[in-house]
């Protein structure tokens, strides 16, 4: 049988921490299903600065495209937040790798759980049931269009734009998702400022013909913002540009309590990176606090698209199965709480507890 090659870029931070919990349940989940994966690792982020000078080494970048999927931790480090004369930034790593492997699709599922709904800033009846899934394009916009800052530093810019092939293929995965899911997407944009997102708004409604069964409609992203907070069952599949899904998506990660539960996968046509929602945390670097949850759902979408349907769902539910049962980190217990490592056990013994009990 195939075996499956996943790069390893664990990064700054508590990245290291919670992929090490995911490599642990995927190596569970091979021995289990009979899967043959192969790990191999790679330095990213401030820790490749330290160790090259380049957040992204030619041999990581060799090694992504050599394989089948990335698994990805967390990159920044306060070093570089708080110098803004550094040449180069942690960032840069994770935007080269991006738009080298051509990841134009980033997924970020917003759901709840009904144990942890407390958890949240916002009101039960206002958040139980949401359920979510936003589509941010994630290789052109202002992100990579030209930057420039004049001599004196008086003067600066950074263009936004869009071709029609950068937005058609991100808007077909967006509308094939609202097919199998409440047949609604939104296109969050500024249509009413923006040449760009006009683009958007016609290339979107064009493509939308050959989805009669997805009720599209369009929303500024101002009022996204605010609809989001004040009523967020209402969105099903939410389409939207690189900032737009940036902000909009950082907003939504609050609805269900903990962004350290939040996964994201990235796609392009012939890679994917899957990485938690959630930054590299530095002041819970080492501690074992830090939640593994959003990285271990990061792998169940790795697992989705490697197209391991019955892994991927054994590992979601083997996660609910933690979470129902209290066994979790500080964010979602401060008064009963296990360690990042005790919970990345707790769900691998889960899984092969219950399979074998399954097939015996
Ligand atoms: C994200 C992050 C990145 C982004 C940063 C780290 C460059 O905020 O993945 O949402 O802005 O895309
Ligand atoms: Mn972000």
């Amino acid at each position: 049988s195939k075996t499956y090659k996943i790069a390893v870029l664990a990064g700054d931070g508590i990245g290291p921490e919670v992929t090490k919990e995911s490599v642990k349940i995927l190596k569970v989940i091979g021995e289990t299903f009979q899967y043959k994966f192969q790990f191999d690792y790679g330095s990213v982020g401030a820790e490749a600065i330290y160790q090259t000078g380049n957040p992204l080494p030619d041999e990581t970048l060799a090694l992504c495209k050599n394989s089948d999927a990335v698994l990805f931790g967390a990159i920044g480090d306060p070093a570089f937040d708080n110098n803004p004369d550094a040449k180069v930034r942690p960032e840069q790593g994770l935007l080269k790798l991006r738009k080298e492997l051509g990841l134009f699709a980033n997924i970020r599922p917003i759901k709840t759980y009904a144990s942890l709904i407390k958890k949240s800033p916002l009101k039960k009846e206002i958040v139980d049931g949401t359920d979510i899934q936003i589509y941010r394009e994630l290789i052109s916009g202002i992100y990579f269009g030209e930057k420039f800052t004049d001599e004196n530093g008086e003067y600066a810019y950074d263009l936004c734009k869009y071709s029609r092939e950068e937005i058609i293929g991100i808007t077909h995965l967006a509308f094939q998702d609202a097919q199998k899911r409440k047949k609604k997407l939104t296109l969050i944009d500024k249509a009413n400022v923006l040449d760009t997102s006009r683009l958007w708004r016609k290339i979107v409604k064009e493509i939308a013909v050959e989805y009669p069964d997805v009720a599209l409609d369009f929303m500024f992203v101002d009022n996204a913002a605010m609809q989001m907070i004040l009523n967020p069952k209402q969105f099903d599949v939410i389409l939207t540009e690189n900032m737009f899904g940036d902000i909009i998506s950082d907003e939504a990660s609050v609805i269900g309590g903990s962004i350290g539960l939040l996964p994201s996968a990235s796609i392009g046509e012939d890679n994917g990176l899957f990485e938690p929602i959630h930054g590299s945390y530095p002041q819970a670097k080492g501690k074992g606090i830090a939640n593994p949850i959003a990285s271990i759902l990061s792998a169940a979408m790795l697992l989705d698209y490697l197209e391991l349907d019955q892994a991927a769902d054994k590992l979601r539910k083997s996660v609910e199965h933690a979470i129902e049962s209290k066994f979790v980190t500080i964010d979602l217990n401060a008064e009963q709480h296990y360690t990042t490592s005790e919970v990345g056990d707790f769900i691998a013994d889960y899984i092969k507890f219950s399979e074998k009990s399954y097939y015996n």
